[in-house]
Order: structure tokens, then sequence, then C-alpha cells
């Protein structure tokens, strides 16, 4: 097991897990491990992002949030292998808890689409799922934090089905195969071997959801390029119990469709016009 040197005070620097190990938003050089201030939970939750910090403002006005109900029927769909994801195998990886997630740190990896290429910032997760399709929502989500050279984001993310007969998705049995030692915000430990061939064939072998989008952490830039795959990847109830209980929960709640008024905004005027009246 390995342990950052000390564990960090709630830190005055934003720290998001979406944009973290990007351009915006550097890993800290030292490699200790910073914890992000907003949280899923009280007055740190996502309905009040914006007043821990003015430059998260897309939180609470912006009109193309994430995470969305995908409504199969309507969503924009891009043919299976129409995207190039490819992240070379690796003999481990550190991976971190950053108090509001836990993220993998590898960047060996690209994404290349029909107009853009991007290299690989990280990867990380969320209990229960961001995204939920015509409604339902499920109990892991992953993404994949892709940046370009003109510093734009694209996503590629995988939702999580809990499997019968104990069936999962190796690569991530090996990711999670010592989360116990990072229950400790600031802390991280090392992946057994990563092999990202199971999830790129995957990738390949199924359609994928497609549309514009934003950071679903502050702060909350839009832009965001979503690439989510139609077909949930296996989870065994062991790995879903242990992600679970050191993650605990960190979903933002579900945006308004997009185009449409932010939903802060629309709670904000209504209750507004309640009091004066
Ligand atoms: C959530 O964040 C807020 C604001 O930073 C903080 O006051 C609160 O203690 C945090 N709560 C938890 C459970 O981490
Ligand atoms: C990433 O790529 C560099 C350069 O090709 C290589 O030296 C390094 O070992 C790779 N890292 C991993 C984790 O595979
Ligand atoms: C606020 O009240 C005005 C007047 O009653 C109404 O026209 C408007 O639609 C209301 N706005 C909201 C967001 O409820
Ligand atoms: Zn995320």
């Amino acid at each position: 097991m390995k342990v950052a040197a000390t564990i960090l005070p709630l830190l005055t620097a934003v720290s998001a897990s979406c944009l973290h190990g990007t351009s915006l938003m550097p890993r800290a050089a030292d490699g200790t491990v910073d914890i992000n201030s907003y949280n899923y939970t009280n007055a740190g939750g996502p309905m009040v992002w914006y007043g821990l910090d003015s430059a998260n403002h897309a939180c609470s006005t912006g009109k193309n949030q994430s995470p969305i109900d995908i409504v199969t029927d309507d969503v924009d769909y891009s043919a299976a292998g129409s995207v190039k994801f490819h992240v070379p195998n690796a003999d481990n990886a550190k991976f971190e808890n950053l108090g509001s997630g836990l993220e993998v740190v590898l960047t060996n990896g690209t994404l290349v689409t029909k107009t853009n290429s991007y290299k690989l910032a990280q990867f990380h997760f969320h209990t229960p799922s961001e995204h939920r399709i015509n409604e339902e929502h499920y109990p892991m989500e992953s993404h994949f934090v892709f940046e370009n050279t003109a510093g734009d984001i694209a996503v590629v993310a995988f939702l999580f089905e809990l499997s019968q007969f104990g069936y999962s998705t190796p690569l991530f049995d090996s990711v999670f195969a010592h989360i116990g030692d990072i229950a400790t915000p600031g802390t991280y430990t090392m992946t057994d071997g990563l092999d990202f061939t199971g999830i790129t064939e995957h990738l390949n072998s199924h359609g994928i959801y497609q549309y514009s989008g934003s950071l679903t952490t502050p702060p909350c830039s839009e832009g965001v390029s979503w690439f989510i795959s139609t077909e949930p990847l296996p989870l065994n109830v062991q790995s879903y119990n242990a992600v679970k209980h050191v993650l605990k929960f960190n979903a933002r709640y579900t945006q308004n469709a997009l185009g449409q008024e932010n939903l802060v905004e629309l709670a904000s005027a209504e209750v507004t016009n309640s009091t004066s009246n």
C-alpha cells in the first residue's frame, strides 16, 4: 500500500475531477493528491456549486449541462467503431481518492473522432451513474477524459450493470484490486496490470450515444463532446459494494434537456416569485 505523505486539508484551489489533469487544471507537480473543494452533500452540493466559486457560473446558468436523461428515440448515434479509442496496456497506474472522485492517472491514450483527435488526461468513476437512459439510472459510470491541443474536452463514458454469476470487466477488477487502501480522501494506491483491449472491443462493437454537453463537475464548462457506449459493462457485486463504500455518492442530479433553461435558474426564479407575491 502506498499512501500520500500528508492528508491535505480542504484546499483553496479548486480541483475538479472531470477537468483534473488537463491543461486547465494541471496535476500537482509534487505528486500530492488534491482534495476537491466541491462535494455532493449539504452546502457543498451541486445546487450551490456556483456559490463556491464564481468561475462555476455555467453550473447555474448553462443551458447545455450534463448529465442528462438520454432519450434513445431522440439522441444522435455514432456507429460502432466510428471513434478510435486507443489506450495501451499498462503494468500499473496511480489510483487516487480525490474526496469526491476516484481517478486513475494515465495519459498514454488517444481518441480520434471524425473531426478531432485527443489525448487521454485520466479516467474516473461515479456512483450511481450520472447519465440516465430513458430515465433509468445505473449503479456506476466511468469517464475517460480526453483533451485536444486546443483544450477541447471529449469524454468516453461507460455505464455499468450488476452482473449475475460474478461476471465482471477484468480491467476494472484490476483498477479496484486495492481500493480498500484508499478509503481516506487524499490518498493513492497502485492498480494491478491494466489491459484495455476488452473495453476497446466493447466500444467498437456497440453503437454510441453522442451529444454536446458539459463537465458534470465544477466549473461545468460546456462544449464537451460526449460519447457513451449504448451497452453497459458488467460489474460484479463485490466491486460495486467496495467502490460505493469509498466513493459514497458522487453523481450530479440530472440536468434539464439540452437547450432548456438551467434548473437552478428556473428554481431560483420560482422561489423569488413566490416570496414576492
Ligand atoms: C461539503 O462541502 C462544503 C463546502 O465546501 C463543506 O462545508 C462541507 O463540510 C462538505 N461536506 C462534506 C460531507 O464533505
Ligand atoms: C507511456 O508512453 C511512454 C512513451 O511512449 C512510455 O515511456 C511509458 O512507459 C508509457 N507509460 C505507460 C504507463 O505505459
Ligand atoms: C413569475 O411570476 C410572473 C407573474 O405572475 C409570471 O408571469 C412568470 O411566469 C413567473 N415566473 C416563474 C419562473 O415562475
Ligand atoms: Zn466524471
